[in-house]
Order: C-alpha cells, then sequence, then structure tokens
C-alpha cells in the first residue's frame, strides 16, 4: 500500500534551519528513516517536499483521487491556509497531520493549526518521530488493504 509523506515549505532545510528547535538531522535523513519503516510496515514510502503552495494542493488532489493515505506536515500554512485545508478535506484515506516542533510551546501564531479539523489526527512535537507514528497508524489502520 502507497502512502504519500508530504512535507511543505522550509521542510528541505531541516538540518540547516534552526537546528535548536528543528535538529540537526536533514531532510533527507527524515526520508530515509520514514522510508526504512514504511518498508518494514509493507507501506511504499512515497516522501516529497516542496516550497511552492500550488504543488502541495496538486499531491492533496492526487491523494483524494487515488484514495492514497496521507502524511502531512503542512510547515507554516498549518496555521493559515484555507485552501490547503479545503484539499486535505478531500483526502478519504487516513490524512495525519505532523509536527516535529512543539508548536503549542512556541510563538501564538503556532497554536492552532487550520488543518487539524481536517484530519484524522495529529501528532506534534516528537521530532522524527511525529512523522514514524503516523506511518505505524496508518499500517494499523490500512491493514489488508492494497492500492
Ligand atoms: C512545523 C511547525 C510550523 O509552525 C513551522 O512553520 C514549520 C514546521 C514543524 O514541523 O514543527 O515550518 O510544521
Amino acid at each position: 500500500m502507497k502512502v504519500l509523506v508530504l512535507s511543505g515549505a522550509n521542510l528541505g532545510r531541516l538540518g540547516l534551519r534552526e537546528p535548536a528547535v528543528y535538529g540537526s538531522r536533514s531532510y533527507a535523513d527524515l526520508v530515509t528513516a520514514c522510508q526504512k519503516l514504511a518498508g518494514e510496515l509493507g507501506l511504499a514510502a512515497d516522501c516529497r517536499q516542496t516550497d511552492d503552495e500550488a504543488t502541495m494542493l496538486r499531491w492533496l488532489h492526487e491523494a483524494a483521487d487515488l484514495g492514497v493515505p496521507v502524511v502531512l506536515n503542512p510547515g507554516a500554512w498549518s496555521h493559515y491556509s484555507y485552501a490547503l485545508r479545503d484539499a486535505a478535506a478531500q483526502v478519504t484515506g487516513p490524512l495525519i497531520e505532523v509536527h516535529l516542533s512543539q508548536t503549542h510551546a512556541r510563538e501564538e501564531f503556532r497554536h492552532h493549526s487550520v488543518i487539524s479539523a481536517v484530519a484524522t489526527g495529529t501528532i506534534t512535537g516528537l521530532g522524527f518521530d511525529s512523522y514514524l507514528l503516523a506511518l505505524r497508524t496508518i499500517a494499523a489502520r490500512t491493514h489488508g488493504a492494497s492500492a
């Protein structure tokens, strides 16, 4: 079963970007970790990152059209993009919103996500484990399904 692991704006700069907040491991390291666990869980993780909101909308439409589950880190779009929320709402497979940092312990504007209300669940503040736990949940929920 295929799963889309989608990361939004600035997440390609992991390792370089505010390491005190996001850690020293790179986006490539994140992809490696996700693909390794996905393989163990019998999932095929298609990991993608973009700084372009229109591209992210297209990927969510693709997930909706194909019925593919999604792990989504919307980055800063979480806090204001109604367009992304409307696209996420169309995804019928589980859609798990993830954040590396504990957004609730940071600036006020990060405390609210416009995506959460249309996500199956949200995992926040666990670093790479936020993504890995989301993959475990998707594997558990889609067990026996094929795509
Ligand atoms: C983030 C949290 C967002 O507030 C921030 O804009 C990001 C990353 C996280 O993974 O912790 O870009 O989504």
